[in-house]
């Protein structure tokens, strides 16, 4: 081989080299989870399971990054920023796809469910099953249902019949239902995003607001909010969510592993969830912050009398066999 020619070979095997190394380095798959609240929760844990699942069976082939505490994006911005690619998944609250679907405002009828295991029992059934792709028209689909838990109130002063809550002003997510349900009990409901909420209640902007154990307890709204009723009167839960031309633009095989990863992650989080609706309730206490104040079975009545017309006002909207078939889980 003359001098010329061993020089090409080795150019092209050269080059050959470069090619296959770059195709079997291709960048690995980015899945950027944002979400609102504290690592600490049962959001928080599920996202960082999920993270550890995917970096133990897929690595090198995608890579999860988790944005807490609305570091990324806050709830109002996160489907928007779905939809254009810039993250790809989340799991707000159930009371903030308002933009995107009414149905799944049954989530959020006032003493609806009576307990957790109705929700998980209403979720599996299949008009629960069938929810998840309520959003399916707008370019998002639903993963799964992720437990927070039931919602308690908080305020700056105890609330022990609805007549205590009249004229004061409430932060609620961004849901037309919980708005009616606060209007019911002649309250001011005010949306704002969960990031603000800590700041609203303690510069006293606010009277009180809604969330479960694990929230008041991770972000610390029991330090500014003296009176907390265990009124267990509305559901907490979340839809994990990505977009329609993500997810089915993934290669078949691994989007088999991320469900699969997931769904894993998701059985964790509601174990958490379970836990810390029962310890991070015994943690508030403790730090005696907050009375926790319990109802009497007279006194919920009244809150279950005054707040439940709300069923009426949005069964339309709603559909009433969501409705009915949420009844039916409580049996
Ligand atoms: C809230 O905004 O109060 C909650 O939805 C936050 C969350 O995601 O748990």
């Amino acid at each position: 081989m003359t001098k010329h020619k061993l020089l090409l070979v080795s150019l092209i095997v050269a080059v050959a080299f470069v090619a296959s190394a770059t195709v079997s380095m291709a960048a690995p798959i980015v899945i950027k989870f944002s979400h609102v609240v504290a690592e600490n929760t049962p959001k928080g844990q599920m996202a960082n399971k999920f993270k550890q699942l995917v970096d133990e069976r897929l690595a090198g082939k995608v890579v999860v990054e988790v944005f807490p505490n609305s570091q990324l994006f806050g709830d109002n911005k996160v489907l928007v920023a779905m939809l254009l690619g810039d993250v790809q998944m989340a799991a707000p609250s159930l009371s903030k796809f308002k933009k995107y679907t009414k149905s799944l405002q049954v989530y959020d009828l006032p003493f609806l469910f009576k307990d957790m295991n109705a929700v998980e029992k209403f979720q599996q059934g299949p008009l629960g099953q069938k929810l998840l792709m309520a959003t399916k028209s707008k370019g998002l689909i639903g993963l799964g249902y992720l437990h927070n838990g039931l919602k308690q109130l908080s305020a700056s002063s105890p609330l022990r019949v609805p007549a205590d809550a009249a004229h004061k002003k409430f932060r609620i997510m961004s849901s037309d239902v919980l708005a009616a349900q606060f209007e019911a009990v002649d309250a001011l409901p005010i949306k704002k995003p969960f990031s603000e909420v800590f700041t609203l209640l303690q510069t006293k902007a606010i009277d009180g607001q809604e969330n479960t154990w694990s929230n008041i307890y991770s972000k610390k709204f029991y330090e500014v909010q003296p009176y907390i009723t265990e009124s267990n009167h509305g559901l907490l839960d979340y839809l994990v969510i990505t977009s329609t031309e993500f997810w089915t633009g993934l290669p078949d095989g691994i989007r088999t592993e991320l469900k699969k990863a997931l769904d894993e992650a998701i059985i964790f989080g509601n174990k958490v969830a379970a836990e810390k609706a029962i310890d991070d309730r015994q943690k508030i206490i403790d730090s005696k912050r907050s009375e926790v104040i319990e109802l009497t079975p007279a006194q919920r009545q009244l809150w279950v009398d005054a707040m439940k017309p709300v069923w009426k006002q949005f069964s339309k909207e709603i559909g009433q066999e969501y409705i009915d078939a949420a009844i039916k889980a409580n049996n």
